[in-house]
């Protein structure tokens, strides 16, 4: 199906679910209708932020195997990805983190270990985004 035919339909069905929630008549049957409309949602995000065709989980979370991950290392201005107590976190932005690499660290990879070592603190993650986890 054309992806402009999947956000169109995307779009009725939200309308449809906030009106549902809108009438509902029980807080239950509220309930029930807004995690409909809360799931339509993230994937009308998901697709027209392209992000259809990608692994998420049950939490919509996006979910990377370590071989994906080893794709995101910054290199040749690729994202540069790094997994932290399974948790991936984004550093392209970072600017320690330029071109993927980070006192002799490269990004693309589980550094679980080197974080600890090296930082071990919290707020430095809590500084960056967080774009999914690492698939068990
Ligand atoms: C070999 C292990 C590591 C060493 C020796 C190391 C060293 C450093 C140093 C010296 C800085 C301060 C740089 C500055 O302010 O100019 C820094 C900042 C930073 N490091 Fe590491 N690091 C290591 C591992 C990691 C890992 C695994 C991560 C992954 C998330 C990480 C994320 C960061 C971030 C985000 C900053 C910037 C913090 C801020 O702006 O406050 N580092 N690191």
């Amino acid at each position: 199906m054309k992806k402009s035919l999947k956000i169109k339909f995307k779009i009725q069905k939200i309308m449809y679910l906030k009106q549902m929630v809108y009438f509902a008549k029980f807080p239950s049957q509220q309930l029930y209708y807004k995690k409909l409309l809360k799931n339509e949602i993230n994937k009308l995000k998901n697709l027209t932020n392209n992000r259809d065709g990608e692994k998420v989980n049950s939490n919509n979370q996006r979910e990377f195997t370590i071989e994906e991950l080893a794709q995101y290392d910054g290199s040749n201005g690729k994202p540069a990805y790094v997994g932290i107590n399974g948790i991936v976190y984004d550093l392209s932005n970072e600017i320690t983190w330029g071109g993927g690499t980070h006192f002799g660290l490269y990004s693309g990879k589980d550094l679980t270990n080197e974080f600890m070592q090296c930082h071990g603190k919290e707020e430095i993650l809590n500084n960056l985004p967080k774009i999914g986890v690492l698939k068990k």
